[in-house]
């Protein structure tokens, strides 16, 4: 069953975004009910709200006063998640005083599942002390605040308030109904590819998009990891709620893994790593006429290969393996060769495998022998059934 999100939906300028955040959702197949204040009618239609989202939209306490039923307790019993966007300074001093007096704060006083704020005013509003302890009010009770976002306001002022864009209110929604899994676990996923420069301009690198990475690094802080992200110049922007440090070169990537491998439980090396580095890069800008028509590499370190002798028992260690000829037999060596609990394998040649593109076909080498060989489907599929595998790898050593 799809779920479902309640979107109520008060009197701020930003309400004018909210018919698109409705399509984001509908489009990954949620039902939205739109509860209205009566001063967000003035900013949005609720014919456009019910266009959009395919359901009647509410708005008045007494729309209703002749059929039978609760109508504000039935919206707050049938919601998995319920948000408001944008939530002005008066509806959030209402809910955190408690107040219910018309039909979106008397819902939002009813439900019990998660809920998220996007508090969305003018700067000074936002800065208020009264609006900030309100906020801090709902986050102590347990209610999730999605921080404004900085920028120019509709007011004329410039500063934080803006309601975040509807792309990323949507994610949080979708992490919020997402069962947390993998709370507690700090996994270390690279993404990307490496760029290693032969002057200040030009530079050696590969076709990775940083895509599968990035998608493992995003499911994995879905389901409640603690993820950090270490990642070469990626060409989709990297998750929400990760710690992303990007670097650009296999030595950079080295020093910030290697710095943080004692502190996780798992590492997901999905990043192009390029083994080799030009021996004789120039800071300054090459001449043509000073340029040689060969190019000396020398060896980057084998970021994998390290940890794979470092790695602690409790530790999980999964690499990832692009190959074009002899798949079978180079991956089987590459995980023994570095000792990984999990290699993921794939064959770039095939259509719908490998790099720069949305899907993988992908087969799965174990420690322990075992071998799972997977259908073509998205890399957000692929990092799940990654993330499911290492959730029980992990809890064979750690229980
Ligand atoms: N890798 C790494 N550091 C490197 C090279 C690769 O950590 N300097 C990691 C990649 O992130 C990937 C795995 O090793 O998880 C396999 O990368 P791949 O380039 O296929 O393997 P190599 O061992 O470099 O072997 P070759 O290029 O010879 O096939």
């Amino acid at each position: 069953m799809s779920p479902s999100v309640l979107l109520g939906i008060t009197g701020g300028i930003a309400a004018y975004k909210t018919p698109w955040l409705v399509r984001l959702l509908t489009q990954s197949d949620m039902d939205v009910r739109c509860v209205l204040t009566q001063a967000a009618t003035q900013f949005v239609t609720p014919l456009t709200l019910a266009t959009v989202s395919n359901n009647p939209v509410h708005y008045d306490m007494w729309a209703n006063r002749d059929r039978p039923g609760v109508e504000h307790i039935a919206l707050a019993d049938e919601v998995d998640v319920a948000v408001i966007a944008p939530a002005t300074a008066n509806v959030i001093g209402k809910l955190a005083a408690g107040i219910a007096d018309d039909l979106l704060t008397t819902v939002f006083t009813a439900v019990r599942c998660p809920v998220l704020i996007c508090p969305a005013m003018n700067v000074n509003m936002f800065r208020n002390p009264i609006v900030q302890r309100n906020i801090n009010t709902l986050r102590e009770l347990g209610w999730n605040i999605l921080e404004p976002a900085a920028g120019w306001l509709a007011c004329g002022w410039v500063g934080e308030g803006r309601m975040p864009e509807p792309e990323v209110i949507a994610e949080e929604i979708r992490r919020l109904l997402t069962p947390a899994d993998l709370a507690g676990e700090r996994i270390l996923v690279t993404a990307g590819p490496t760029e290693e420069p032969l002057d200040p301009v030009r530079f050696i690198t590969n076709r990775s998009s940083g895509k599968m990475g990035v998608a493992i690094a995003q499911r994995a802080a879905m389901r409640g990891a603690d993820v950090t992200l270490v990642a070469g110049p990626l060409k989709v922007q990297a998750p929400q709620w990760v710690t992303h440090i990007p670097v650009r070169t296999a030595q950079e990537m080295y020093d910030r893994v290697m710095e943080r491998f004692p502190d996780v439980d798992v590492v997901i090396k999905a990043a192009a790593v390029a083994d080799f580095r030009p021996g004789n890069s120039t800071l300054e800008k090459l001449e043509k006429s000073n340029i040689r028509p060969t190019i000396e590499v020398v060896p980057n370190p084998d970021i994998l290969m390290t940890l794979g002798g470092l790695k602690r028992d409790d530790q999980v260690l999964v690499g990832f393996a692009a190959e074009t000829t002899d798949v079978l037999r180079k991956g089987r060596g590459k995980l023994k060769a570095k000792n990984l609990d999990m290699l993921v394998l794939n064959d770039v040649t095939k259509p719908g495998a490998g790099f720069d593109c949305d899907t993988n076909i992908v087969r799965f080498l174990h420690r322990s022998g075992e071998e799972e060989q997977m259908d073509i489907m998205p890399k957000e599929q692929v990092a799940d059934l990654i993330l499911d595998r290492v959730k029980a790898l992990r809890k064979g050593l750690v229980s």
